[in-house]
């Protein structure tokens, strides 16, 4: 791995000078060096202007802008260009153009209009990418390089016939021969027996339910294929080149189709997007999920945040504003859960195309702006927290979260639509998030061991090492919880025979023999007096011990909570979906049981992480309550400066960072800077408003 660590907490955006005459390009540098920016992606969007027609490649306005940047101290992550091919690919190759399911061709216009699986994209993006890296290589701007831009966005699934072609391919290298793939693909049923590997295709749209075993591997295949481009252009990039190589991930719950576990080893960096949900009135929340996951899959160690908005979005149906201070909330919850950059989209807001209604670091008014000011402001709060780069975070629990198990749960032809996968993940992660607990989110083949707690919300489809992972954890001493509809099927989407929760059924000492979903808008009610929905399971204990059953709907008595001794620690099972409350009653019983601790204790609504060293801890305290918080913390905090005695007053809305000397560090003692005597641990109003 080539190491992509600077001085500083990255800082930056996606600059797209060109975008732009060069009479602003000076004015840029200027505002980038007022706001502490240090390091911009460029050249995204930029195959059309390098390589106007085909081997032509025109760089002089690159070169100014690489030069210009250089010269003020900005950095460059300079993108390999490959993001969306130009007009004249698919005018000269029609066939490089990505179809529907349903035949419908996706023409350019827009962007990323190629076809994953194309001979012809890879070809002409690699030699894209070999003229850009041999040019730029020994650039002292550049500092890392920039695969693509969130590869697969618009176009994962391909049906044309080059793409059937490549699953066919694709299909061989998996099972060898069509007796393999048809014991896999389960072709007993509805008379799909292949003879010929010329017969298999796609999932195209079909006339009912197609062969949930053909979809699970078509998605395999789509997110391998997008893998395979950046493996293709890492390659060129190692080859030519000395910089760190990195892509931007969308780990998040709305991207579902890249299997971003099996990317994080080919890159140098693991570099996510997220953007907020304007209509989700708790979007700190769901933000917490993706940086926790984003470090899940970059193995704990810190990661890079690519883009987030500084305020508004432009592609949700109601692009909600940011408020005052969300900016920084946000942007410091990223680095509170390791992230060690803060990038956007982007540098300045565009005047034309389909973004020009999308937030920036320059919005169309100017610098005399909230969100200039906020940009600013939090150049100054990255540049007092570059301590921190390279430390990891704490986290006693784990949440198993695998995308397969996630495409699998949500095929069609299931007992209920309203099983969806991110559903029990986000309200377990939530309740964790409520009781100021932090998780690494990460792969069910993780190393579990030092996890205090384990949660596993709807892993339905399941390998058999990964099963025996998790009992064997638990009788090392662990504490785990399955919910429902996990454990069902193998990795063919085969059920596992016997009673469900099939891979989970000994460890949990529970065998159900039916499921009994509820109608849209029912629910029942447990005999702890708690309500749930969606749900239930006709569910016999096999040495488990009942915690709660229905008291009444279509199983009343049935068990619904259980709990498992099983060697040194416990396996819980949850057969329904409890409201919220519920949600995090069970949670406070799961880390109590466990041990598991929150960083620090803290009023509701404030949000408390720990980033630890070898040989020190940070505590972040992020307020997004409209009342001032007190918190036990001593140290030093980093942000607004001065020292806190026991006390740290955290004003609504804002942020502190404490270098911790005890206490809330744990049970090492830590070396503290001497207290610099009297200064209040009270933070700045946000004056950037
Ligand atoms: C990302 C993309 C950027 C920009 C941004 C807008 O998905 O990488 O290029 O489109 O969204 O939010």
């Amino acid at each position: 791995m080539r190491n992509w660590h600077g001085e500083r907490i990255w800082y930056g955006a996606d600059y797209n000078p060109e975008q732009w005459p060069e009479e602003t390009w000076a004015e840029d540098v200027e505002l980038m060096r007022r706001a502490g920016v240090n390091l911009v992606s460029v050249g995204i969007f930029s195959w059309a202007l390098l390589e106007p027609a085909p081997g032509r490649f025109e760089f002089d306005w690159l070169d100014r802008s690489l030069d210009l940047l250089h010269d003020g101290g900005i950095s460059v992550d300079l993108a390999t260009a490959t993001a969306s091919p130009p007009p004249w690919l698919a005018h000269r190759h029609p066939e490089t153009l990505p179809r529907r399911a349903d035949g419908t061709v996706l023409w350019p216009g827009g962007r990323q209009a190629y076809c994953p699986s194309s001979p012809v994209f890879r070809e002409r993006s690699l030699a894209l990418v070999e003229a850009v890296a041999g040019r730029y290589a020994d650039h002292p701007a550049v500092v890392m390089w920039h695969v693509s831009n969130e590869l697969g966005c618009h176009n994962v699934h391909c049906y044309c016939d080059v793409s059937a072609d490549a699953f066919r391919r694709w299909l061989r290298e998996r099972y060898g021969d069509l007796d393999a793939l048809n014991a896999a693909w389960g072709t007993a049923f509805w008379s799909q027996r292949y003879h010929d590997w010329a017969e298999v295709n796609p999932p195209r749209t079909a006339p009912t339910f197609a062969n949930p075993t053909q979809q699970l591997d078509f998605l395999r295949f789509s997110s391998d294929e997008q893998r395979a481009q950046l493996r293709a252009e890492r390659d060129l990039l190692t080859r030519l080149t000395t910089q760190p190589v990195t892509t931007n991930f969308m780990i998040g719950t709305g991207i579902k189709y890249l299997d971003y576990h099996s990317w994080a080893a080919d890159v140098d960096v693991v570099a996510n997007d997220h953007y907020l949900t304007a209509a989700d009135p708790q979007p700190q929340v769901n933000l917490a999920l993706a940086a926790d996951h984003t470090r899940g899959v970059a193995g704990g160690g810190p990661w890079l945040l690519m883009e987030h908005s500084t305020s508004a979005v432009n592609w949700q149906p109601r692009n909600v504003a940011k408020t005052p201070g969300q900016l920084r909330r946000n942007s410091l919850a990223h680095v509170a859960r390791g992230a060690d950059g803060v990038l956007f989209f982007q540098w300045r807001a565009s005047r034309a195309g389909a973004e020009k209604f999308h937030s920036a670091l320059v919005p169309h008014a100017g610098p005399e702006t909230k969100v200039f000011r906020e940009v600013c402001r939090l150049g100054a709060d990255l540049a007092a927290l570059a301590e921190v780069r390279g430390s990891r975070v704490d986290a006693d629990v784990a949440i198993l979260f695998d995308y397969e198990a996630w495409w699998g749960a949500e095929l069609d032809s299931h007992p209920s639509v309203d099983v969806t996968y991110a559903d029990r993940l986000t309200a377990l992660h939530g309740a964790l998030w409520r009781a100021g607990v932090t998780a690494d989110v990460v792969h069910p083949s993780a190393d579990l061991s030092h996890y205090r707690l384990v949660l596993a919300p709807t892993l339905y489809l399941v390998r058999d090492a990964d099963a025996d992972a998790l009992r064997r954890y638990v009788e090392a001493g662990g504490t785990a919880l399955v919910t429902y509809f996990s454990g069902i099927v193998d990795e063919h989407d085969h059920i596992r025979l016997g009673g469900y929760p099939g891979a989970f059924r000994d460890l949990l000492g529970v065998r159900t023999e039916e499921f009994f979903p509820l109608r849209a808008g029912e629910s029942v009610r447990l005999d702890d007096g708690t309500t749930a929905d969606v749900w239930t399971e006709w569910l016999h204990t096999e040495g488990a011990e009942i915690l709660a059953s229905y008291a009444d709907g279509p199983l009343p008595g049935v068990p619904a909570l259980t709990r498992h001794a099983v060697g040194a620690g416990a396996a819980w099972y949850l057969g329904t979906r409890l409201d919220q409350p519920a949600t995090d009653r069970l949670v406070a019983r799961l880390l109590a049981e466990a041990g598991a601790r929150p960083a620090a204790t803290a009023p509701e609504g404030v949000e408390v992480v720990r980033r630890r060293s070898a040989d020190r801890s940070w505590l972040f305290v992020i307020n997004h309550t409209g009342a001032e918080a007190r918190l036990a913390v001593t140290g030093a905090e980093l942000l607004a400066g001065g020292w806190c005695d026991g006390e740290l007053v955290v004003p609504a809305g804002e942020v502190a960072v404490v270098r911790e000397t005890s206490g809330g560090a744990g049970d090492r003692a830590l070396p503290s800077g001497p207290p610099d005597a009297g200064a209040p641990a009270v933070h700045r109003t946000t004056d950037a408003v």
